[in-house]
């Protein structure tokens, strides 16, 4: 079984892909083009569950706190920052979605909000990842026995069979179809 920091590095990197293909498609639609039916929602759908479901709930619900009961000091990379910028990412995130259902509704205005909204977001993955990856793990690696880590990497095993049975699955075949139809249809750069 893969470490406890191999498995969310693993989501780091599946949630940075996804927030690249996001910008992909906000260069697309800014330079005009049309992107396949149902690149947004499959965008919104991996965020709202991959993201703000699955992953996040596994940091809040089951690193962080363990963390702080082993006592990570406060500063750089702290719990508490990290936690109020899975809150600011959740509204940035909620603010894309709004102007991704507008747009599939009709209101062909919204999508300068989605590309905007799309950027901002994607921005904030990347610090937000960064960070604890460089700071955080580095600091929980030192602090949890091997011992920690096995029973957080159990606990997290569970967590995934649990997103499983939402449909986690469907969200990744999904947005996997967007990514081969994006590419295929990429025009050339002038
Ligand atoms: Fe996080
Ligand atoms: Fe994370």
């Amino acid at each position: 079984m893969d470490s406890v920091f191999e498995i969310l590095r693993g989501e780091h990197r599946r949630i940075l892909e996804a927030a690249d293909l996001a910008l992909q498609v906000a260069s697309r639609l800014e330079r005009g083009e049309t992107v396949p039916t149902g690149t947004l929602s499959a965008l919104s759908n991996f965020f709202s569950y991959a993201v703000h479901r699955n992953h996040r709930d596994k940091e809040d619900t089951l690193l962080f706190p363990r963390l702080q009961d082993k006592g990570l000091k406060q500063g750089a990379g702290c719990v508490s920052a990290l936690m109020t910028e899975h809150q600011e990412g959740a509204e940035a995130f909620a603010r894309m979605l709004a102007a991704a259902e507008a747009y599939e509704y009709g209101d062909r205005d919204a999508i300068r909000a989605w590309i905007d909204g799309a950027r901002r977001y994607a921005a904030m993955l990347a610090s937000h990842i960064g960070q604890e990856e460089q700071v955080l793990f580095a600091e929980a690696e030192r602090l949890l026995t091997p011992a920690d880590q096995q029973e957080l990497s159990d606990a997290l095993a569970d967590a995934e069979g649990r997103a499983r049975f939402v449909g986690i699955d469907e969200v990744l075949e999904d947005l996997e179809r967007v990514r081969q139809t994006l590419t295929a249809t990429q025009l050339p750069r002038r």
